[in-house]
């Protein structure tokens, strides 16, 4: 039997305690840096356009373009008049963004009091439909105009929306009138969802905005990573919304990325501000990505926010 150990390499990464550490050592300390802004926005227009395809549009996936699926091997789907009529004309967002929140779901905020910070923000992203009720309102803000949502909580949370849609268009009137942005071409399981989600907004006229992500964005942001020593199947969402920033905004500040069992203060920190369901192992790198976060961090590109905020 050979063990998974022999078969895969091992990377060599640094122990959550020598982050901590190194977190530490660098402390509130930061200075913006316009260069490290501008080359990052360079290499990821090159990599992957983000302006033009982070989304599905009727522009860049016309009637019969063939879009392939990113989380799966050889399966695609041809667009046709039913999924076109679906697809936004072009994108949407008024660029260039100034100030950009991204706001993960690490158990770090919990207590962090950033929520005026958060929402002092001009453009405002979260991942995962995250819960944004009073308890936690302090901690993360109340403002959103851009929140993620994966077809499997479609799934799990609303029954994949085959019987009511009231408790799914309810829970989304927290997100206000912001982009609904689901990657509903990135696993074969995922399309229906997605597309019975964007029925029940429209159907509702809710004031949100349905906007599938490209999976040709997906893919290419994923390459991106992979050159720089992200070695996960998948990136996380978070991640994927970090790049979208890095490309479309002049400013980005980071909350909520700590994919560590303890805090600064050596505290034992949940892994979501909401709860502490752990994610599938080996799916995602989460500290592969932390270090490439607070590179960027220590070079001034983006601001990463781990501790309390002023
Ligand atoms: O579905 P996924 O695992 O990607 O995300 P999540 O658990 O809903 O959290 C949203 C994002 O926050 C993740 O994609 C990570 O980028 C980030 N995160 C983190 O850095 N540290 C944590 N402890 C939890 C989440």
């Amino acid at each position: 039997v050979l063990c998974w150990f022999y078969v895969y390499p091992v990377y060599r990464l640094p122990r959550d305690k020598d982050i901590v550490e190194e977190v530490l050592r660098q402390g509130e300390a930061w200075q913006k840096n316009q260069t490290g802004i501008d080359l990052y926005r360079k290499l990821l227009t090159e990599c992957c356009d983000p302006k033009r395809m982070f989304a599905v549009t009727k522009e860049n996936s016309p009637m019969g373009k063939v879009l392939w699926y990113d989380g799966e091997f050889y399966h695609s789907h041809t667009v046709n008049n039913e999924t076109y009529s679906l697809f936004v004309q072009e994108n949407p967002l008024q660029l260039p963004l100034k100030k950009c929140a991204v706001v993960g779901n690490g158990g770090i905020l919990r207590h962090s009091k950033c929520g005026r910070d958060i929402d002092q923000a001009d453009f405002i992203m979260r991942c995962n439909l995250p819960p944004l009720s009073k308890e936690y309102v302090e901690d993360v803000g109340t403002r959103t105009h851009l929140v993620t949502a994966n077809p499997s909580i479609i799934e799990k949370r609303f029954q994949n929306l085959l019987w009511s849609r009231k408790a799914f268009v309810d829970s989304m009137k927290v997100y206000g009138s912001s982009y609904i942005y689901m990657p509903a071409f990135s696993m074969k399981p995922g399309t229906d969802p997605s597309l019975r989600a964007y029925y029940a907004l429209a159907d509702t006229s809710s004031n949100l905005t349905m906007l599938f992500a490209n999976p040709e964005f997906l893919r290419t942001v994923g390459k991106f990573w992979k050159a720089r020593g992200v070695h996960a199947k998948r990136l996380s969402t978070g991640l994927f919304l970090v790049s979208l920033a890095l490309g479309l905004c002049e400013e980005v500040t980071a909350y909520g990325f700590w994919p560590f069992s303890v805090g600064l203060d050596e505290q034992p920190v949940s892994h979501h501000y909401y709860d502490n369901i752990l994610p599938y192992k080996w799916f995602h790198a989460m500290p592969e990505e932390f270090v490439q976060l607070w590179h960027l961090h220590k070079s001034g590109t983006l601001r990463m926010r781990v501790g309390h905020c002023p």
